[in-house]
């Protein structure tokens, strides 16, 4: 079996990590195809070094542009490498500009497509990730789900015929790493102005939706710079170009801004950290996993099982919640409700080789 993967961005190379790896041990060919969404070293080059990813087989460049541009440089560019490879599968990741130009250039060549992370709603139809979510859904052949929750909306979706429950990759690689992290002992690589020693929350920001209105933004990093503890802002890209249209300062009150981290660095980060503050769908997760309170600056999130026993808080508007019970929800202890298995026991990219190969027949 051939099996092209198309990644692009940071939290699918994350995801290529354990396929990589469940893949290598066995006869199928597995070819990385790399867009290029993320070209910065800090958002893409670490990811392979860090979590020993083979480099890519293609690298199409495509780089940054409004979503139609980006979204249509990347589906023109990979016409021709799915042409030329004609996989038994094109495996899709996530939902991201990346993932919706690779599932039409695929279907579109009649070339079957896997996608893996299938099922995951916000519900939120003004979030470019929910149309490429759901418009890839509705196109692909395999929608390998990682909760019982999302095949439960493929399910709604008519879709539950071509829907398997996998598990979720994350855990593979988020334990495994964790296991290292501790193992080696090294103290994470915090933005300066931060004492390891002492309590500190780790926060990142970058959904389109808290970066792009100024007004939003200048809230949110209020908000942020008025805790009353250390807060290790690992700043996106985006975040950074978008603060610095807006004339929105990042580094006062009790935030220290520092870069990205690599893999290994961001769980070392989490693991010595009071708790997580947080946009992103990736690391909502991985403080779950790692059990750290986390709460999630958006009115809604694909991953609800995080929200059981209050690990995770959705927090839309800090400001409506008033500075004091911000403050506490923001630096509330970990709960003490156990966290149940709900993203399966770390061994999901060994599944979805299974499964790929038993659909292939
Ligand atoms: C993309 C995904 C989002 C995912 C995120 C992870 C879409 C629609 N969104 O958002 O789901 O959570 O990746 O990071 O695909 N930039 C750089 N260097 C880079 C990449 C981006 O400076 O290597 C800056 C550019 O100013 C660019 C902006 O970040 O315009 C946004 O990048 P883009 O790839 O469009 O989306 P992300 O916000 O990264």
């Amino acid at each position: 079996m051939k099996v092209v993967s198309v990644v692009g961005a940071r939290p699918q190379l994350v995801k290529l990590a354990p396929i990589a790896d469940a893949f290598a041990g066995t006869e199928h060919q597995h070819v990385i195809v790399h867009t290029g969404q993320h070209y910065d070293a800090d958002l893409s080059d670490v990811f392979f070094t860090g979590l020993g990813i083979p480099q890519p087989d293609v690298h199409l460049g495509i780089g940054s542009g409004s979503h139609g541009v980006q979204t249509g440089h990347a589906l023109a560019a990979l016409d021709p490498v799915l042409a030329a490879e004609r996989p038994d599968w094109v495996l899709v990741y996530g939902d991201t500009n990346s993932t919706l130009a690779a599932t039409l250039s695929a279907v579109k060549q009649h070339l079957r497509v896997a996608h893996l992370e299938a099922g995951l709603r916000s519900f939120n139809r003004r979030m470019p990730e929910e149309h490429n979510r759901v418009l890839t859904d509705h196109a692909a052949d395999l929608l390998l789900a990682p909760t019982e929750e999302a095949m439960r909306h493929l399910a709604g979706e008519g879709l539950a015929a071509r829907s398997v429950l996998v598990g979720d990759v994350m855990v593979d690689v988020c334990l495994a790493v964790r296991d290292a992290v501790l193992a080696g002992g090294k103290p994470a690589a915090l933005p300066e102005g931060i004492d390891p020693t002492e309590p500190y929350l780790v926060v990142t920001l970058h959904r389109a939706e808290n970066t792009d209105d100024p007004e939003r933004l200048a809230a949110l990093v209020d908000a942020l710079a008025g805790l009353p503890v250390p807060v290790a802002l690992l700043a996106h890209p985006r975040l950074t170009a978008r603060a610095e249209e807006h004339g929105v300062k990042l580094d006062r009150g009790s935030l220290r801004v520092g870069r990205p981290l690599p893999y290994a660095g961001m769980v070392a980060a989490v693991l010595g950290a009071a708790g997580v503050i947080t946009d992103s769908g990736g690391l909502q997760k991985e403080a779950y996993l790692l059990g750290r309170p986390c709460t999630t600056l958006r009115p809604q999130t694909e991953w609800p099982e995080t929200l059981d026993g209050d690990w995770n808080r959705l927090v839309p508007d800090p400001h409506e919640l008033g500075a004091a019970p911000w403050a506490a929800v923001a630096t509330r202890p970990a709960p003490p409700a156990p966290r149940g298995e709900p993203y399966g026991d770390g061994r999901a990219a060994r599944e979805v080789v299974r499964v790929l190969t038993e659909a292939g027949r």
